[in-house]
């Protein structure tokens, strides 16, 4: 018996500026690739890790202790065999944990002809998360899983919503790089915020969710905001502050860290404008004798998919 699948499992943008660990979104055209298949032989393997130093390791990997957490609720002896091909960098701020483990909970969902909802693999996909970072964080996996944009309401009991995007937004990011680990990156922000900081923030949560849902690319814009976690994070990310100015200049309607860093985002309305911010990240960052790539990509609606 071996059933086979090959999928692309995408990049995400989290945070989206003012919501941290409850907003991100998919993108459509940058992503790993991965071939995962049922064995007769119980337990999940590894097989091959390409493109990425990785452990091989199940239960030190983010897909290998995923699937296990799905396989563990699925409650039957199954064999699993991962392969990653791995396009997105770890440390990247595009979801590179995110895409391993979203990616292989939902290939494997496929393959035992979907017993959990696209909603209940998020859980099992966090718990990669869990592994790579110290934290639980839904943001990237969410997105991942369900597309579009997604608000994490709560935890505790975990409650995603997805969100309708509109059609003519369309991400550029540029990554620098150099590699900014999610722990370290977290361990800068403080555990206090303000309560008018708090304010503002969650206003802007309220505007971003309000202004994709009506369309209203304005709203969106002024609502791409983030008084809390940016000012910490950005000491983190050359030319953080230049970047974002010429992405603004050139129309962006928004533009802040992508997750935790160092890629930056910013949000347009369409690719022309999306192209023009690119052209002036390359700019920036072409001075700074920094590796980097950059990204243009619309909103994947449709999140993990299978590939021919
Ligand atoms: N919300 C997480 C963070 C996303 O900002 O740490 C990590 O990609």
């Amino acid at each position: 018996m071996k059933k086979s699948i090959k999928i692309f499992a995408p990049a995400t943008v989290a945070n989206l500026c003012c919501g941290f660990d409850v907003l991100g979104c998919c993108l459509d055209n940058v992503g790993d690739e991965m071939i995962i298949s049922l064995t007769s032989e119980p337990g999940v393997k590894i097989t091959k890790i390409d493109g990425a130093n990785l452990p091989m390791e199940t239960h030190k990997n983010v897909a290998g202790v995923s699937v296990e957490a799905l396989l563990k609720k699925y409650g039957k002896e199954i064999g699993v065999e991962i392969e990653i091909y791995k396009k997105i960098k770890a440390g990247s701020g595009i979801g590179s944990s995110a895409a391993s483990s979203a990616g292989a909970v939902w290939a494997v969902n496929y393959l035992l002809e979907n017993p959990f909802t696209a909603h209940e693999l998020v859980a099992f996909a966090m718990e990669g998360e869990k592994l790579a970072s110290g934290n639980a964080h839904a943001d990237n996996v969410a997105p991942a899983l369900l597309g579009s944009f997604t608000l994490v309401r709560s935890y505790n009991p975990l409650d995603v919503v997805r969100l309708n995007a509109p059609s003519d937004l369309v991400m550029t990011v540029i990554h620098p790089q150099i590699e900014v680990k999610t722990s370290d990156s977290r361990s800068v922000i403080k555990q206090n915020v303000k309560l008018k900081d708090a304010v503002q923030q969650w206003g802007n949560v309220g505007g971003l969710v309000a202004g994709l849902l009506t369309e209203d690319y304005e709203l969106i814009g002024r609502s791409l905001e983030d008084v809390i976690i940016e000012p910490l994070r950005s000491i983190l990310i050359p030319e953080f502050k230049a970047v974002k100015e010429a992405a603004i200049l050139k129309g962006a309607l928004g533009c802040g860290i992508s997750g935790s860093g160092p890629s930056i985002f910013a949000l347009s309305k369409g690719e022309v404008t999306a192209n023009l911010v690119a052209e002036a990240m390359q700019e920036i960052y072409s001075k700074t004798g920094l590796d980097f790539d950059i990204h243009v990509s619309k909103i994947n609606s449709q999140g993990v998919r299978i590939m021919k």
